[in-house]
């Protein structure tokens, strides 16, 4: 990993996911991992969820910054860098900077032609802010570069992707940001557990934008592997698990079918199923608990009306 010298510039990824993949893959229940949703046309696709009705989480969250900006902002506190974690097209930072006056801006995504795209926009507008960023599968590990200073980090963690993440990854990625932020902290976004019509709407749209989404997944691994997936051989398929508190996004074969790829292959029977994301869903009380775990010593909340999202500073 690179961290780049000049503002806007870019950092390079590391493109060696072939053992990754392989191991989902050949699986006897087989998985991809949900990074690989965020190709080009997958951060495409999921800019187009954010703007469903159904999708909630966006809307609300949003709602929440804007209707709470002062007390947020006065609890943050100016100044310092602004670390954003799965920055996608950089919007929900930007709406903080004249509140947060940030001196620095580094945004991190897996995506980093889509990242890079939006800084590029974003740094003519802000010439104050020194901006730069880095493609980062922060799902592994997360490090900060000593380049970056150390004062004042402020991490953003917007959007409720910590969801995404399983119980033990989430406490290992909040501990890893808890130990980078030194005099700073974090100010997440989390999904909270609701009615499974509002979660199934929210990922089963009647659009099928969540479905092309998934779908896209495919053609993601494709590239990466050299594989021949054809996304009409499967079918989107969303499942509520309550023991877990999530929500799961499968891929099912439609057909018998057989991918191949450079000296391998697969075959999935008809109704067979590829797990390609899990969407966990907290409670108040397990959110903190888990902050609380990662080391965090405190935690200001602020949730909406139907109390569906909550967003925390925790320091
Ligand atoms: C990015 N992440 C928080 C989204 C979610 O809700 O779990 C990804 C997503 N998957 C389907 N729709 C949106």
């Amino acid at each position: 990993m690179q961290i780049p010298t000049t503002s806007a510039d870019t950092a390079t990824i590391d493109h060696d996911f072939i053992p990754e993949i392989e191991l989902g893959l050949l699986a006897e229940n087989a998985s991809i991992s949900p990074k690989f949703l965020y190709d080009p046309l997958g951060s495409h696709l999921f800019t187009a969820i954010t703007l469903l009705p159904e999708y909630y989480p966006t809307n609300t969250e949003k709602n929440i910054f804007t209707q709470y900006q002062d007390e947020i902002s006065e609890a943050v506190g100016i100044g310092g860098t602004l670390i954003d974690l799965g920055a996608g097209n950089c919007q929900k930072a930007e709406s903080f900077f004249d509140t947060l006056k940030p001196s620095n801006y580094l945004a991190i995504d897996f995506s980093v032609e889509y990242l890079q795209d939006a800084l590029n926009k974003l740094a003519g507008k802000y010439p104050d802010i020194l901006m730069q960023c880095i493609g980062m599968d922060f799902s592994k590990e997360l490090i900060i570069p000593d380049s970056i200073a150390k004062t004042k980090r402020t991490f953003f963690y917007p959007g409720s992707s910590l969801g995404n993440f399983l119980q033990s990854e989430a406490l290992e990625l909040l501990s890893q940001i808890k130990n980078q932020a030194n005099d700073g902290g974090l100010l997440i976004g989390v999904d909270l557990m609701k009615a499974d019509s509002v979660l199934m709407a929210a990922y089963d749209d009647p659009l099928k934008v969540t479905a092309a989404f998934n779908l896209n997944i495919l053609r993601s691994i494709n590239s990466h592997l050299g594989s021949d997936f054809r996304v009409d051989q499967f079918r989107h398929k969303v499942k509520v698990n309550h023991a877990d508190n999530r929500v799961e996004l499968y891929l099912e074969a439609l057909e018998n079918v057989t991918v191949s790829w450079p000296g391998k292959l697969r075959t999935f029977k008809k109704g067979e199923l590829i797990h390609t994301e899990n969407s966990h869903k907290y409670t108040i009380e397990s959110i903190k608990q888990l902050l609380i775990n990662a080391g965090f010593e405190s935690s200001q909340i602020w949730t909406d009306p139907k109390n569906y999202f909550a967003v925390i500073y925790a320091k």
